[in-house]
């Protein structure tokens, strides 16, 4: 335990943990891979007053289409040139950790970002691979984010309505067993861009990348509760504590400088099935300071406002979290409440998200050589569900084809098999004859038979949430302009 401790506790010597001042509103590894995204209120696809730069075909171009790792990506030079190039940067951070190390850092801070950071990557980065690398997974938060580096001093209280509080240090959770989770992380805000064009929303101008699957690593949070007394699959304490509420490190403008906060019910905290997570790594990699560094929640099949990142601190209460991220955020209302006649306490906090799909290959208004195409993307379902179906069509939505189905190489998909990651993603393909000036559509059905509704009009939300409509695409063919993409 302890050599794993050594090596963990070293990353806070690492270069990286050195850089910037205690809390930036800039990603620790930068929008590498990902394209920065600001809150606004947007109109027809639009940021207004925004600062948002729009995909250009360069940046487009510069994410890897396939599945190479940043190592693989090397320019292809000999050996021995690879070899010299790979030691020379390695020595220059040991230089660079040296110095650090003295006290002394010859880095200019970088000049803080009027807003937080939330980027998304480009949609063929999401289907180049079952699981997301961590450069081309989304980002969003609500404040700047804070750098937490002094792991010794590090700990997590357990408190409220408990009869043993306690504070745990991060050796004290890597003495618990250690699990893996393969998830699906969505914003609720996925795909909001194009519920904007129906009507004004509010929130992060995302287009359909804000979600990403990783495999994560950490201790279970029914273990962790087991600690203060909780057994499992316990629905209420001995004191009446219903919920489980994480309160984080960073601070929000939306909480007036508080801290951000969620909670789930404590039937889910305690139910080791639902593989609820306090995670220190993701894939295989201790977690960076842009996903939660050391410790955050992960709740598999849940939006992702409720994972909370950079754990500060764990209540045991009677109701769900009065924050504003649970009780004035992230709920959905019908297309009738607007911002004139909104009353926040008639509905429920979003938990679960429902099904979801979206083509990735493809994008309007692409141009494509006639003849077949290849048409891929991502298919989830929140809860734990699977994918039963996903169907595709090239006529707008009037015939339909059913799509492959895959996650992991050589083992057929199943919704709901054993075999299969439940809280996770399901990649989707199927090569189709275009015809002229097509519309591709997308739609998926989860196990529980739930299908996506056709039209966003239907789902449109004041704050732009769960956009789960058909995704739809529009296509120009390359004999009606002249010119060719693929
Ligand atoms: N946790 C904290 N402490 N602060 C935040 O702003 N954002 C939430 C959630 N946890 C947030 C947070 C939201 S809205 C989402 S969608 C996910 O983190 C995003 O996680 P990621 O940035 O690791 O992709």
């Amino acid at each position: 335990m302890w050599a794993r401790a050594a090596g963990r506790l070293g990353v806070i010597v690492s270069p990286t943990f050195c850089v910037g001042s205690s809390e930036s509103n800039e990603a620790d590894e930068g929008a590498r891979g990902c394209e920065r995204r600001e809150e606004r209120e947007i109109e027809g696809g639009r940021c207004r007053g925004s600062r948002h730069r729009r995909t250009t075909r360069r940046s487009r171009l510069a994410i890897p289409p396939s599945r190479s790792t940043p190592r693989e990506r090397l320019p292809c030079l000999p050996i021995r040139v690879r070899v010299l190039l790979v030691t020379s940067v390695e020595w220059v951070f040991r230089i660079w950790a040296h110095f650090d190390v003295l006290g002394l850092d010859f880095r200019l801070p970088s000049p803080p970002a009027a807003e937080p950071f939330n980027a998304e990557p480009h949609r063929s980065a999401l289907v180049a691979s079952y699981i997301t690398p961590v450069d081309f997974f989304y980002k969003r938060n609500h404040g700047p984010i804070p750098k937490v580096d002094d792991l010794i001093r590090y700990s997590v209280s357990i408190s409220g309505l408990v009869n043993k509080p306690i504070q745990i240090s991060m050796a004290d959770i890597w003495a618990l067993p250690k699990y893996t989770v393969t998830a699906t992380l969505q914003c609720a805000g996925n795909r909001r861009t194009a519920m904007s064009k129906v009507r004004k929303v509010r929130g992060v101008g995302w287009g359909i990348s804000a979600l990403g699957t990783a495999t994560w690593g950490g201790a279970k949070l029914c273990d962790v509760l087991e600690l203060v007394g909780i057994p499992k699959l316990s629905s209420v304490t001995s004191l009446g504590g219903k919920h489980v509420e994480f309160v984080s490190v960073d601070k929000c403008k939306e909480e007036n400088g508080g801290p951000y906060t969620a909670s789930i019910p404590l039937k889910q905290a305690a139910d080791p099935d639902a593989d609820v997570l306090l995670a220190y790594e993701m894939n295989g990699e201790t977690l960076n300071r842009d996903h939660g560094y050391p410790l955050r929640v992960v709740v598999p099949g849940v939006i992702g406002a409720r994972s909370v990142k950079w754990l500060d601190r764990i209540n045991i209460i009677e109701e769900e979290c009065q924050g504003f991220f649970t009780q004035k955020d992230y709920k959905m209302f019908p297309p009738s409440v607007d911002w004139d006649n909104i009353n926040w306490s008639t509905r429920r906090p979003q938990m679960d998200f429902p099904v979801q799909s979206a083509i990735c290959t493809l994008e309007d208004v692409d141009v494509i050589k006639e003849g077949k195409a290849r048409i891929a993307g991502y298919a989830l379902s929140g809860g734990g569900r699977g994918i039963e179906r996903v169907d595709v069509s090239v006529d707008g939505g009037k015939t339909w084809v059913e799509a492959r189905r895959y996650q992991k190489d050589n083992v057929p998909y199943v919704s709901d098999g054993p075999q299969s990651d439940k809280w996770a993603w399901v990649l989707f393909e199927a090569t189709l004859d275009i015809p002229p000036n097509a519309e591709i559509v997308a739609k998926a059905v989860d196990s529980a038979a739930n299908v996506q509704p056709e039209k966003v009009e239907d789902i449109w939300n004041l704050r732009g949430i769960l956009n789960t409509s058909w995704h739809r695409i529009k296509i120009q063919n390359s004999s009606c302009v002249g010119r060719s993409k693929i």
